[in-house]
C-alpha cells in the first residue's frame, strides 16, 4: 500500500498547500539562480589582476541600487506571506459546526465515528465527494497524527486534546493515509484508506453499515459467533447485535465489508484471517491482540463467523 502522493492534491485544502509550496519553491529556485549568477558573474569580472585598483579606492555607495535591493525582497516577503495566508485561510478555516467524522488514533488502528448516523468503522472511511467535511482528531492513547496527504494538511492526534482539520474530495477515488508521528513499534502499521465515494455510493455504504448483520443460522459461522461470545473477543472488541460493545479494539460489526485488517497490515482474505487469528503476534509483532492459542477447528469457526459479517 502505497502512501498517496502529495504533489497530486484531490481536494481544495491539499490544492491550497501544494499552491504554497510550489510558489514557495518556484520563488526560491529563482532567487538561488540570480545570486549564484551574480556571484559567478562578480567572481569572473571583478577578480584582483595586476594592475587593479586598491581595495579602498573603489566607489561605495549607491542609493538607487541600494534602495532597489532592500526593495525588492520586501516585496517578494510580503508576495510570499500573502500566499501563505490565503493557503492557510483555505486549507484551514475556522470550526462553524459539530464534527461530521470523529477519527479517534490507537495503538495502532483507527476508529472512524459519524456521529449523526451513528456509524462506526475502523481503518477505512468513507467520505461523500464534493463535501467539505469538519474531521474531529482524537487519541485513546499515545500521540498519533492524522495524514491523507491528497486530502489535506496533517495533524497530530494529542489525547485529552482534540484538534481539526477540514477534508474534502473533488473526485471520487481511494487515498491512502498514514500515521505521520511515531507512535510505538507498530507505527509503520498505522495506515488508514479513504474512499471518496458519490454521494449516492456513501449514502448506500451508511445505511449498509447502520443494518444489523444477518443472523448467523447454522453451521461454522454459528459456532464461530458462540466462541466470539464466550472466549475474551468481547473483552475489546464491539460487534452490534452480540452485545459486545467494548471500544479497545476495532469494531467488528461489519468487519467483512472491509478490504484489509490490522490498519492496513494485510488483506482481509481467509487465509490472511487464520493466521492472524492463530497468532496476531505474527503478523504484527507488539499488537495489542495476544496469541489466544485458539485451537485449529475455534480458528476455522472464528473465521467463518467473521466472514458473514458484510
Ligand atoms: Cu500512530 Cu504513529
Amino acid at each position: 500500500m502505497r502512501l498517496s502522493p502529495i504533489f497530486d492534491p484531490v481536494s481544495p485544502q491539499a490544492a491550497a498547500m501544494e499552491r504554497v509550496s510550489t510558489v514557495g519553491f518556484v520563488v526560491s529556485a529563482f532567487i538561488f539562480a540570480g545570486v549564484t549568477l551574480w556571484i559567478a558573474l562578480a567572481l569572473i569580472r571583478y577578480r584582483a589582476r595586476p594592475g587593479s585598483p586598491e581595495l579602498e579606492k573603489i566607489a561605495f555607495g549607491n542609493h538607487r541600487i541600494e534602495i532597489a535591493w532592500t526593495l525588492v525582497p520586501v516585496l517578494i516577503v510580503a508576495y510570499l506571506f500573502i500566499v501563505t495566508a490565503q493557503g492557510m485561510r483555505l486549507s484551514d478555516p475556522t470550526v462553524t459546526r459539530a464534527p461530521d467524522v470523529i477519527v479517534t488514533g490507537h495503538q495502532w488502528w483507527w476508529e472512524i465515528q459519524y456521529p449523526r448516523s451513528g456509524v462506526v468503522a475502523a481503518n477505512e472511511m468513507h467520505i461523500p465527494v464534493g463535501q467539505k467535511l469538519y474531521i474531529r482528531l482524537e487519541s485513546a492513547d499515545v500521540i498519533h497524527d492524522f495524514w491523507a496527504p491528497q486530502l489535506g494538511r496533517k495533524m497530530d492526534m494529542i489525547p485529552g486534546h482534540p484538534n481539526a482539520i477540514w477534508i474534502e474530495a473533488d473526485r471520487p477515488g481511494t487515498f491512502q493515509g498514514s500515521c505521520g508521528e511515531y507512535c510505538g513499534n507498530q507505527h509503520a502499521w498505522m495506515r488508514f484508506t479513504v474512499y471518496a465515494d458519490s454521494p449516492q455510493d456513501f449514502a448506500r455504504w451508511e445505511q449498509a453499515q447502520l443494518r444489523p448483520v444477518a443472523a448467523t443460522a447454522a453451521g461454522p459461522a454459528l459456532a464461530g459467533r458462540r466462541l466470539f461470545t464466550t472466549l475474551t473477543c468481547v473483552n475489546c472488541h464491539a460487534l452490534k447485535g452480540t452485545g459486545a460493545s467494548a471500544r479497545y479494539a476495532p469494531d467488528l460489526t461489519h468487519f467483512a465489508s472491509r478490504s484489509t485488517f490490522g490498519a492496513g497490515v494485510s488483506p482481509n482474505t481467509a487465509d490472511a484471517l487464520t493466521r492472524w487469528l492463530r497468532n496476531p503476534q505474527d503478523i504484527k509483532p507488539g499488537c495489542l491482540m495476544p496469541n489466544f492459542q485458539l485451537q485449529p477447528d475455534q480458528v476455522a469457526n472464528l473465521v467463518a463467523y467473521l466472514e458473514t459479517l458484510r
